[in-house]
């Protein structure tokens, strides 16, 4: 079975681990403008080749689609040979606040006539199919639901699923709400507050969350080099954030440590949100958004 991922994040570098385990033969829709789509590639799925999306839709016998909902709208599927198994969700952490980008079977039909779109692999979490993936047969499998309003293609995906290590469970279209996740959750979000009530005593930093995976991946460098990345280290324990900011140090990062009340400048609506700065850029940058945080 030759398998066709677009999108190559978490979700989509998990199905992709699973699928070359399964020994299907796998292609990547490229990046050509990404610079380091080439790197991630290479790290997390060798066994993949990248290639352009309309040689992967003329070539795949399923097509994954593991893309946040709002790049779907740019992406033309009519000429997919195969089926689609539609992973996405309409999930605001991924895939920002506009339930617009919902894609349901009316709106696939609409979009992309003539397509078998089969929703499927978007309700667990990329490290929960990492984890749960057991052999056909194995007792307790966890199930995943596959479903669509074109047969065929449900079976075509259930075999699919079934090879990556779940019972796949078909069921009708109009089921696919079902596995959503039920839309916009802000509750999560962890501040030092939230923090010092939840695990009195635990000495909580944070960092590391505010680059990229494949930037973390890319970036780091020898303590020393020139021209190094930093990552901010805030918290309100000063020989905890030094205790993690010799851990940064010792991944490839110039640590630059700041308060706690600096956190939300770190979070993805913040100012230092995936920006490469050295240690002097990201130290202007704190006390730039804290005073701007304490002037509001
Ligand atoms: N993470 C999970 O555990 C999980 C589980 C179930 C379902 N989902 C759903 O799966 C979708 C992807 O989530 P994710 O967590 O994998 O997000 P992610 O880690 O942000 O990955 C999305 C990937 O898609 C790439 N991308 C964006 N536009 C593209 C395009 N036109 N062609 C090819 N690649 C493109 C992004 O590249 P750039 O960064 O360069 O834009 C990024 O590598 C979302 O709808 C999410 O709700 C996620």
């Amino acid at each position: 079975m030759t398998v066709g991922l677009i999108g190559l994040g978490k979700l989509g570098s998990a199905i992709g681990r699973l699928t070359a385990e399964a020994g299907h033969r796998i292609l990547v829709a490229d990046r050509p403008d990404d610079p380091v789509f080439g790197l991630v590639l290479e790290s997390v799925l060798p066994e993949a080749r990248a290639v352009p999306l309309a040689e992967l839709l003329q070539e795949a016998d399923v097509v994954v689609l593991a893309v946040p909902q709002p790049a779907l709208a740019g992406l033309d599927l009519t000429a997919a040979r195969g089926i689609v198994v539609d992973a996405t969700n309409a999930w605001e952490y991924t895939d920002g606040p506009d339930s617009e980008h919902r894609m349901d079977a009316d709106v696939w039909a609409a979009r992309a006539p003539g397509v078998r779109v089969v929703k499927s692999l978007n309700h667990a979490a990329y490290a929960e199919l990492l984890a749960d993936a057991r052999e056909h047969g194995a007792a307790g499998r966890r199930a995943l639901a596959v479903v669509g309003s074109d047969d065929d293609a449900v079976a075509r995906a259930s075999a699919y699923v079934d090879s990556l290590g779940f019972d796949p469970v078909p069921g009708p279209s109009a089921a696919a709400p079902l596995l959503e996740p039920d839309g916009p959750d802000s509750e999560h979000r962890m501040d030092a507050d939230v923090w010092a009530a939840r695990a009195p005593g635990v000495r909580v930093v944070k960092s590391l969350n505010h680059a990229a995976y494949a930037e973390l991946l890319a970036d780091a460098r020898e303590h020393g080099a020139a021209g190094r990345r930093a990552l901010a280290v805030v918290g309100s324990d000063d020989d905890a954030v030094a205790r993690a900011s010799a851990y940064v140090d010792s991944l490839g990062f110039d640590p630059v440590p700041g308060p706690s009340a600096a956190a939300p400048l770190l979070e993805p609506d913040g100012p230092v949100f995936g920006v490469r700065l050295d240690a002097d850029g990201m130290r202007a940058a704190l006390a730039e958004g804290l005073e701007a945080d304490s002037a509001r």
